[in-house]
């Protein structure tokens, strides 16, 4: 289909934001070249279609939409992210204005948020994440020594006692230690020297796709959606397992205490190009998406889930995501996270160009 500019909105054409125009039902009838550039998609697969085909499941896009219907004035949402149909995510600000003309009912446009804004606050996160693994790391030093001498004593106390009905408190220091000296374990490990060799992203999915199926048989779906012509990175193929498994598993987790009908997990795999991270400009990177249709994370904690020790589950110690993005940031990626009930989405981006990540991986 050859797509015409209305008259009267020729001037679109020019503008560098993307700039979509919506019919009374919705529908799009027009987008400029702007949009083309910023969505990486062609006006002639989007006209016709509803507008939350072209963006699905974007409430938030949905409610601006429906809000500048109704108050009949322009509506504007900032600095969120949103996802094509082909499943390109971007961060964007959008303005939706009513508008009388017979070509159209609404102009949708959209500014990419400030890349250098999203640069500098992942090197922030970055220097935030360094600070607390530090912190961490240390602590749980501190914290090995002493109570070694604590549980070496419990159990000489244990063999003065009168009575035999009292190690039920000797018991409790020695079991309470080993919990906690189980803990320090846990922080200590992402120190572990990695060991980088070409790696398969879809084995690393298949090994984690096997071991929950294992743990959880008839209670979760797990979909593929590959895209097998990804080539492979350069990694610590156990480090990525781990990584993966620990957001995985806590999806399984949320959605079997939920009780989730219909429980499903999605493993997409797609190649990002043209990624910036950590400062560095990568040609290609892999872009992985863990989804789940779970009860989504809990709203007190969703700003602070890779935060160590923040947990919003019974019995958990809060690790996983910490450790998951310790992984991921080793292998030079980033993680992000996505959530509302029914729609948890874990984004990992991977970058696969050796030529950038070689000397990156000798500094370790
Ligand atoms: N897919 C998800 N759906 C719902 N909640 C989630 C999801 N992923 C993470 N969460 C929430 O984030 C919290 C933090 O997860 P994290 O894996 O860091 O710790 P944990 O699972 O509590 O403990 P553990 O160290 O055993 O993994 C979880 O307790 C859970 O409340
Ligand atoms: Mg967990």
């Amino acid at each position: 289909m050859v797509q015409k500019t209305p008259d009267h909105f020729a001037g679109l054409e020019h503008l560098a934001t993307a700039i979509i125009l919506l019919d009374h039902n919705c529908r799009v009838v027009y987008v400029n070249p702007g949009t083309e550039i910023i969505f990486a998609f062609s006006a002639t697969q989007i006209i016709g279609l509803h507008i939350s085909e072209v963006f699905p499941n974007c409430d938030i896009l949905m409610m601006a939409v429906n809000n500048a219907i109704q108050q009949q004035s322009p509506f504007r949402e900032h600095e969120f992210t949103i996802s094509t149909h082909r499943h390109n995510s971007f961060a964007v600000t959008c303005t939706v204005t009513p508008i009388e003309s017979p070509a159209a009912t609404l102009i949708l446009e959209f500014q990419q948020m400030d890349a250098q804004l999203r640069i500098a606050r992942e090197e922030r996160m970055l220097i935030q994440q360094q600070a607390n693994a530090e912190l961490l790391r240390n602590l749980a030093h501190e914290i090995r020594n002493p109570l070694g001498g604590l549980r070496g004593a419990a159990q000489l106390l244990e063999h003065e006692l009168p009575s035999p009905s009292l190690r039920e408190y000797t018991q409790v220091i020695i079991k309470e230690a080993d919990r906690l000296q189980a803990l320090m374990d846990r922080l200590l490990i992402p120190h572990r020297v990695p060991k980088y060799q070409p790696t398969n992203i879809h084995e690393v999915l298949e090994r984690v796709r096997s071991l929950l199926l294992a743990e959880s048989p008839q209670s979760v779906i797990i979909k593929r959606d590959y895209d097998l012509s990804l080539p492979e990175l350069i990694g610590d193929r156990e480090k990525l397992i781990q990584a993966v498994l620990n957001i995985a598993r806590n999806a399984v987790q949320a959605m079997q205490a939920h009780k989730t009908p219909a429980s499903q997990i999605i493993f997409r795999t797609r190649a990002e190009r043209q990624v910036t991270l950590a400062r560095k400009r990568y040609r290609v990177a892999i872009k992985l998406e863990i989804i789940d249709n779970g009860p989504g994370i809990p709203a007190d904690i969703r700003d602070r889930i890779f935060y160590p020790l923040v947990s919003g589950s019974e019995g958990g110690s809060g690790l996983g995501l910490t450790l998951a993005q310790t992984f991921i940031t080793q292998h030079h990626g980033m993680i992000e996270c996505t959530s509302e009930p029914g729609n948890t989405c874990f984004t990992i981006l991977l970058p696969i160009e050796t030529k950038a990540v070689k000397p990156a991986i000798n500094q370790q």
